[in-house]
């Protein structure tokens, strides 16, 4: 558990990629995170991982992300209390961070913006990206055309087909999309087509969209969300007095949740909780549950926890939010799950889709599905607290992208209706 003799805040940034879990024996258990690519790829990670360093104490890198995160994507976001669903639910006040705000309409734009100012720094004119719910692509293609980069994302072919909008946007912002074909055809294959590109183009710079990935990766998206954390203290104050008692948030690859867990993970008192996809059940291949089902392995590049199967490779998953269908989750999260920093559940699809209604209906805001799993938790939670205590949910992303999915789940008829007056000549 935590102590007080080890904050966790500047274990993070200054661990140099490497995190060793309070309960573990440094001298003999391997780290989360590491640097385990094809040594082609070294010179380019430990290039950008230096170049990391230097600019996260730059003076002016950092007035000219602040600025960026100010007048390109508008923040600071909204802290919006959630009086109708805290008298129906009864228990603890509720409070939204509406990351659905920023351009783009998801927190991504965050370190999207963070990584370009960086790639830029170093002189690259050629992007490469992965996405799964295409809010990490979008944004990408976004900063690309504004920063005038060139642009390829990679999208598993069902994340292509399941997230059309988020295509389209991608290709009038002037990106080349690449839907893969292989594997699950999710989000796990888009990353390692990405890195296929980048062996194959080592000049490009690979601006890849979680708290996931070798070292700098997971640190760096870190560093540029941990924004929304220090938004939520300073707007949870004014708004109540106090800190939170409890920040949740949706975890996928967890960059979402480690923007908002950051700031309070050495504030005893907040609690911390992650709601991972619990799909359609907890069988093999019907959820995206990996610090509560899954194994620790190397892949991707990094040490953490990974669905797998019995011979130890990686398995299916399945989530009706593109943005959580992923086989692994970020080291730091798999170090704060084992030292008990950062607790783990699961919202399934029929949860996740049911929160979407119901703070559609009581609040007027429709969360992204990813971020709906959060609720989901929340409002299972709420009830069980008293009235003194404060739950604030972080909602990743707004409900647009997800129009066709939620379409067809709420009203088929009229969504099958709207295509066939489409397609009409
Ligand atoms: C709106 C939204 N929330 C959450 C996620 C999950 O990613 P992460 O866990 O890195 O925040 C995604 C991923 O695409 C997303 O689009």
């Amino acid at each position: 558990m935590l102590t007080t003799t080890s904050p966790y805040k500047a274990r993070i940034l200054q661990g140099k990629g490497l995190f060793y879990p309070e309960s573990a024996d440094a001298s003999s258990s391997l780290p989360y995170g590491g640097m385990y690519v094809p040594e082609v790829l070294l010179p380019g990670l430990e290039q950008i991982a230096a170049a990391f360093e230097h600019f996260s104490r730059d003076e002016s890198f950092l007035t000219d992300f602040k600025e960026a995160l100010q007048h390109f994507s508008g923040r600071p976001t909204a802290f919006t209390p959630l009086p109708s669903l805290t008298k129906t639910l009864g228990g603890a006040r509720l409070f939204l961070k509406n990351e659905g705000l920023n351009h783009t309409g998801a927190h991504k734009i965050t370190h999207c913006i963070g990584q370009i100012l960086l790639a830029k720094r170093l002189g690259k004119t050629r992007i490469i990206a992965e996405t799964g719910a295409g809010q990490h692509g979008y944004a990408t293609a976004a900063v690309c055309a504004r920063f005038g980069l060139d642009c390829t994302v990679y999208m598993g072919k069902k994340d292509y087909e399941r997230q059309r909008p988020n295509v389209y946007w991608m290709e009038l912002l002037g990106a080349r999309v690449v839907p893969v074909t292989d594997g699950s055809q999710t989000l796990n294959d888009a990353v390692i087509a990405a890195f296929k590109d980048w062996v194959e183009h080592p000049d490009s710079y690979y601006l890849l969209g979680s708290a996931v990935g070798p070292h700098p990766y997971p640190v760096m998206n870190t560093f540029f969300q941990k924004v929304v954390g220090e938004e939520i203290r300073e707007q949870c104050l004014e708004a109540t007095g106090r800190l939170p008692d409890y920040c949740i948030a949706c975890v996928g690859g967890g960059s979402n949740a480690m923007g908002m867990f950051y700031e309070f993970l050495d504030e005893p008192s907040v609690q911390l909780i992650g709601v991972e996809a619990g799909g359609k059940g907890m069988l093999p291949g019907q959820h995206a549950a990996k610090v509560e089902r899954g194994k620790k392995g190397i892949f991707e590049g990094y040490h953490a926890y990974f669905l797998q199967d019995e011979t130890g490779n990686i398995a299916s998953t399945h989530s009706v939010s593109a943005g959580l269908d992923y086989c692994g989750v970020s080291p730091i999260l798999a170090c704060l799950a084992d030292d008990g920093r950062v607790q783990f559940t699961t919202a399934t699809d029929a949860e996740a889709l049911a929160a979407v209604q119901q703070l559609a209906r009581a609040e007027g805001i429709i969360p992204a599905l990813e971020s709906a799993h959060a609720f989901a938790h929340a409002f299972q939670l709420a009830p069980q607290l008293d009235e003194n205590q404060i739950i604030v949910i972080n909602a990743s992303g707004r409900g647009e992208k997800d129009l066709f999915i939620t379409m067809r789940h709420f009203q088929e008829n009229s969504l099958k209706a709207y295509a066939q007056h489409l397609l009409q000549p």
